[in-house]
Formats: structure tokens, C-alpha cells, sequence
């Protein structure tokens, strides 16, 4: 029997003022899309803003439906925006966020298995790396480097 230890990296950022002016702009997108999410069964609102390698920003925010399994989570909403409109160009950083109206979240979301594998999947489509920063509320903000990161023992596509 052998152990294998995989190490996790992250940076964490104390504060709002701490992020990079390019930061806090598209984490202020993600968080303007919390007031646009569709989330009355949860009453859990998560927002998420991207932007592409030619500067461009694409937004989502969750959607979710009567029939529970149909909820679409507020990442993949601005996932498959980007990719539906500008299919050629690289992710370079998601940013996502989310808010409890009856609970003030102590540490930054974490985006759910379903959203990691699916951001992991545009990773290693496009070749390249896709930061992903956290924030809730007052919590410090975490930024991931790359999806792997969030997703250690991924599934993926050399397996079939
Ligand atoms: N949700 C997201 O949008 N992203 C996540 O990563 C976790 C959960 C949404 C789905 C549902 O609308 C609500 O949050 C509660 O689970």
C-alpha cells in the first residue's frame, strides 16, 4: 500500500481592496447578477461573471425550476453564455458569488461537483488555465489558479 498526497493551492485575498482593480470589476459583475437570479424554491442566490481573453465579459446567475432537478447552476449559466457567443476565445478568470438572505456566509462559496466538472471540461477545451475566485459577503476571497485546483481525481475525457 502506498499514499498518494495531492496538494491543493489557493491565494487568499483578506479583503475587497486587496483584489486587483480587474478583480473587483468582474467580481462586482458576479455580484450584480445576484439581484437578477431566478431562486425562489432555495431562496439561495449565486451569481458569476467571467471574462475572455479579448476583455469581454459574460454573466449567469441561477436558475431554478418547479421540477427541483432542473435548476441550473448560476456558473454554468455564464459558461455556456460565453461559449455560445464567443466560442474562439479563451476563459481567463470566473468569478462567483452567492448570498443568503437569512445567513451571512462565513467563507466564500464553493462551487457545487456538477460546476467544477463542467468548468473543468471548458479547461481543458481551451488548453489553458481558468482562474476562479470566491467571495461571500464579508468573507475573504479565494482565488484558484486553475480548475484542477477545485477538482483533484477529475473525470475526464482520456478515460473513454
Ligand atoms: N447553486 C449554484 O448556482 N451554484 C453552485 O455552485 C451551488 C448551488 C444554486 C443552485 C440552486 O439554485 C441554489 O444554488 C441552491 O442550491
Amino acid at each position: 500500500m502506498k499514499k498518494i498526497r495531492k496538494e491543493l493551492i489557493l491565494n487568499v485575498y483578506e479583503n475587497w481592496d486587496k483584489l486587483t482593480s480587474e478583480d473587483q470589476s468582474i467580481m462586482q459583475k458576479a455580484i450584480d447578477q445576484l439581484d437578477l437570479a431566478y431562486a425562489p424554491y432555495s431562496n439561495f442566490y449565486v451569481g458569476a461573471a467571467l471574462v475572455l481573453n479579448n476583455g469581454n465579459v459574460y454573466v449567469g446567475c441561477n436558475q431554478e425550476n418547479a421540477s427541483y432537478p432542473l435548476c441550473m447552476c448560476g456558473e454554468r449559466v455564464a459558461l455556456y453564455n460565453a461559449v455560445a457567443n464567443e466560442p474562439k476565445f479563451l476563459i481567463k478568470t470566473i468569478a462567483i458569488t452567492a448570498r443568503n438572505p437569512v445567513k451571512k456566509l462565513v467563507e466564500p462559496i464553493s462551487p457545487c461537483g456538477a460546476c467544477r466538472q463542467v468548468m473543468l471540461e471548458f479547461e481543458l477545451r481551451q488548453q489553458a488555465p481558468i482562474r476562479v475566485l470566491l467571495k461571500a459577503d464579508e468573507a475573504e476571497i479565494y482565488e484558484f489558479e486553475s480548475v484542477k485546483d477545485l477538482l483533484p481525481f477529475a473525470f475526464n475525457g482520456s478515460f473513454l
